[in-house]
């Protein structure tokens, strides 16, 4: 892109034209996004090591009622979640598709884990699974079609009566997304470029479709403008209640948190709980 495309890009964004995600499985975007998720400054791209311990806590006692099981978590990152898990006693499968997060956690697997470089659109689940994780809101950024075949392969790598946990961003969350103004940063490097760069984001809320696209475009000196988009679909608890069940999911549950509390400040995410039917 140059300045002439940026000025005459497409007013708005429409969803999932420009691309369908930030570019994690990318190999050096994936190498800096792993400082994100390990970065204990910031809860950005993994959460930090003491709320992920305070989530494991709640798994461990609510959903699995200290049972030991089997568990596949699904666009796993760098396995932090699998990690603690595994911790204490249950085996693990992590899939996801960045290449620096998967290779990290393959380096600092406890025996009980293993991890699949793969696509979750694409790749095949293994099975026998009694809890499928999905957390982090990622599952919105899927497109419909895409969301359902996920759960689909989830429900089928799942052994009869195991559960799936899912964490969403809230319809509120979304649509406070898709109606920020636009801004701007510089870095001197950051993680949509090594080199120094001027970042313009601006968002776009569909209100028939209920997404929110985000479009980043990067300028740096000496090269052509890149450019990035993600879209973010919400939903309602009833279209995600009729979402679950057409996959074959029923006892579906929500609760506040991955604490199981709400907490006082607005809330981004939610958590459903389900069972193969
Ligand atoms: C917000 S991060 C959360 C990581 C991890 N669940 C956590 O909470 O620490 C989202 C993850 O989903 C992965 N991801 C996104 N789209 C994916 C896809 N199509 N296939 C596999 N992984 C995907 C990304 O690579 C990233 O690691």
């Amino acid at each position: 892109m140059n300045l002439t495309q940026l000025i005459q890009r497409n007013l708005p964004a429409q969803p999932w034209a420009e691309g369908e995600k930030i570019p994690w499985n990318e190999p050096a975007f994936s190498q800096r996004m792993l400082k994100e998720h390990l970065t204990q400054e910031h809860d950005a791209a993994s959460r930090r090591a003491i709320t992920i311990k305070k989530h494991i806590r709640w798994i461990q006692n609510f959903i699995l009622a200290r049972k030991t099981a089997h568990i596949l978590d699904l666009g796993c990152g760098p396995g932090l979640y699998c990690a603690e898990l595994a911790r204490l006693g249950h085996t693990c499968h992590g899939i996801d598709f960045s290449p620096a997060s998967i290779e990290y956690a393959i380096k600092t697997a406890p025996a009980n884990c293993v991890y699949t470089l793969g696509d979750l659109r694409t790749v095949d689940f293994p099975t026998g699974f009694d809890l499928a994780l999905f957390i982090f809101g990622e599952f919105n950024v899927f497109q419909a079609a895409h969301a359902k075949t996920i759960l689909q392969k989830a429900q089928a790598a799942l052994r009869p009566g195991g559960k799936i946990l899912l964490e969403l961003s809230t319809f509120d969350a979304v649509d406070q997304i898709g109606n920020q103004p636009a801004s701007w940063y510089t870095s001197p490097g950051g993680l949509f470029s090594p080199n120094p760069h001027l970042c313009l984001m601006e968002s776009f809320w569909d209100e028939d479709q209920s997404t929110a696209t985000e479009r980043y475009l990067i300028l740096e000196e000496n090269s052509p403008i890149a450019h990035y988009a993600s879209t973010t679909q919400a939903y309602s608890p009833e279209e995600i209640t009729r979402l679950l069940t057409s996959c074959g999911f029923e006892k579906i549950s929500f609760h506040d948190s991955l604490t199981g509390q709400a907490t006082p400040s607005p809330e981004d995410f939610f958590v459903i709980v389900a069972e193969k039917a």
